[in-house]
């Protein structure tokens, strides 16, 4: 039998939804997305499943997050299919406002971060998008009061940002990281991987084994330096202009030092017209 799955734009009868939930006792799980579902966002529906009794996914292409010259208009948008998928997987709600219910016409306010968010990395080259990520991801946590909310780690500085901003807020909802999910050949899944031609597509898998080879050769006591100059040459000799590859401290996203404490090695590229991210843990032998 498949799962009764309710779509709801308006933000009154969420609520509702939200408070009979409450009522009977049933913990609640939120996973915000974009739509576009993968694998990668269903596995964050399954984990979600393990947590709470009910779960919500928002699906809501946050216009904020993209700069103009960004994809937001081409962004891909599959909603029927995302529906069916999260019938499959055992959603309970799909929370998709419409943008002037999110941002009527005299919205003013923007939740600005530092710290994880001022780390010098998907920042850098899109300094509007955190802004955008924190004002959204905050409302859909005030709307929904989930008690737990689940985000990629393949969005490894957004889960960091999230964290901190729920921290700082107080807000009462506990904030959990859920593990990259891959295709075969290693590619992190993304919504933006189908604007990859065949030929940019067999070259993606690059951008991980690069992270892997040099996860792996730090881990064994090589310099950080060295083999960052060299994983950063194959990458551009890859057909890639790179953004960054980075090693940081995992948990405030710092420079990492020699000093103990668990790392984290972060990359973005460009690969044509389509930019990808990727990161992995560090594992000192
Ligand atoms: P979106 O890119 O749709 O991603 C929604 C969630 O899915 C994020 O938490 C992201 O980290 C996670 N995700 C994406 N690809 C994944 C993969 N391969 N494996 C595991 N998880 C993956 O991230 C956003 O949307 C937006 O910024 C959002 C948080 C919804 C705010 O608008």
């Amino acid at each position: 039998m498949t799962h009764k799955l309710i779509v709801v734009r308006d933000l009154a009868r969420l609520r509702r939804q939200v408070a009979q939930y409450r009522k009977a006792g049933e913990a609640v799980a939120l996973v915000p997305t974009m739509g576009a579902l993968h694998d990668g966002h269903l596995s964050l529906v399954r984990a979600a499943r393990r947590k709470a009794k009910r779960i919500i996914v928002s699906i809501f292409v946050n216009p904020t997050q993209f700069a103009p010259t960004e994809d937001f208009k081409s962004y891909p948008r599959t909603f029927e299919a995302d529906i069916a998928a999260l019938r499959e997987v055992g959603a309970d709600v799909v929370w998709n406002p419409p943008v002037e219910v999110m941002y009527p016409r005299d919205f003013v306010t923007r939740i600005v971060l530092e710290g994880p968010a001022t780390a010098g990395l998907e920042d850098a080259s899109r300094p509007h998008f955190f802004g955008g990520v924190t004002t959204i991801v905050c409302k859909l946590l005030l709307q929904c009061l989930p008690d737990v909310a689940i985000f990629g780690e393949k969005d490894y500085q957004q889960l960091k940002v999230v964290a901190q901003m729920a921290k700082d807020l107080n807000i009462p909802s506990r904030i959990v990281g859920a593990p990259t999910v891959r295709e075969k050949d290693g590619l992190a899944m993304s919504s933006r991987n189908a604007y990859l031609s065949d030929q940019e597509r067999a070259l993606a898998p690059l951008l991980h084994q690069v992270l892997r080879d040099c996860a792996a050769r730090i881990g064994a006591g090589e310099r950080a330096a060295g083999v960052l100059a060299k994983g950063r040459k194959t990458i551009a000799r890859g057909g890639f202009v790179l953004d960054y590859l980075e090693l940081r401290n995992a948990e405030t996203l710092a420079p990492a030092t020699t000093d103990a404490g668990a790392l984290r090695l972060l990359v973005a590229a460009k690969l044509g017209k389509t930019r990808l991210i990727d990161n992995i843990a560090v594992r000192r032998k």
